[in-house]
């Protein structure tokens, strides 16, 4: 999956963490594809739950000085993607990689993409948008 302008929401340091994750992802859905996806996992997890730390303070904060309408709800899509990949990890630390957990971790990033980068975090551009015009 290629980064499309459109995606920008039109703050530098949240596009840069957004194109890094993209490329993370992509490494691991390239991994799925040429069935090394057991071997990837664990570190895809390490890094998600890095990043998520650094990341989603970034974009909490934003939306707190834009007092964007819906924080509170983004906010909670935020600690549910952790608690997945918390919940993956322990899986993994528990029972070992599997297939199964692959999957899962496949189907969780593929929806936080299409679902959350694509949608939920460009209404934050949008928002800026209506603010900077009513300036
Ligand atoms: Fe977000």
């Amino acid at each position: 999956m290629a980064w499309k302008d459109s995606y920008d929401i039109g703050v530098e340091k949240i596009d840069c963490q957004h194109r890094q994750l993209l490329a993370k992802l992509n490494e691991f859905f390239e991994a799925c594809s040429n069935q090394q996806g057991k071997e990837k996992i664990e570190e895809t997890l390490k890094f998600l739950k890095e990043y998520t730390i650094e990341h989603f303070s970034n974009e909490e904060q934003l939306m707190e000085e834009i007092n964007f309408p819906e924080l509170a709800e983004h906010r909670q899509t935020h600690a549910d993607f952790v608690k997945a990949v918390l919940e993956l990890e322990e899986t993994v630390k528990t029972k070992g990689v599997s297939v199964l957990s692959t999957i899962k971790l496949n189907r969780t990033l593929t929806d936080w993409l299409i679902n959350h980068i694509n949608k939920c975090d460009k209404l934050i551009g949008q928002c800026m948008a209506t603010r900077d015009k009513a300036i």
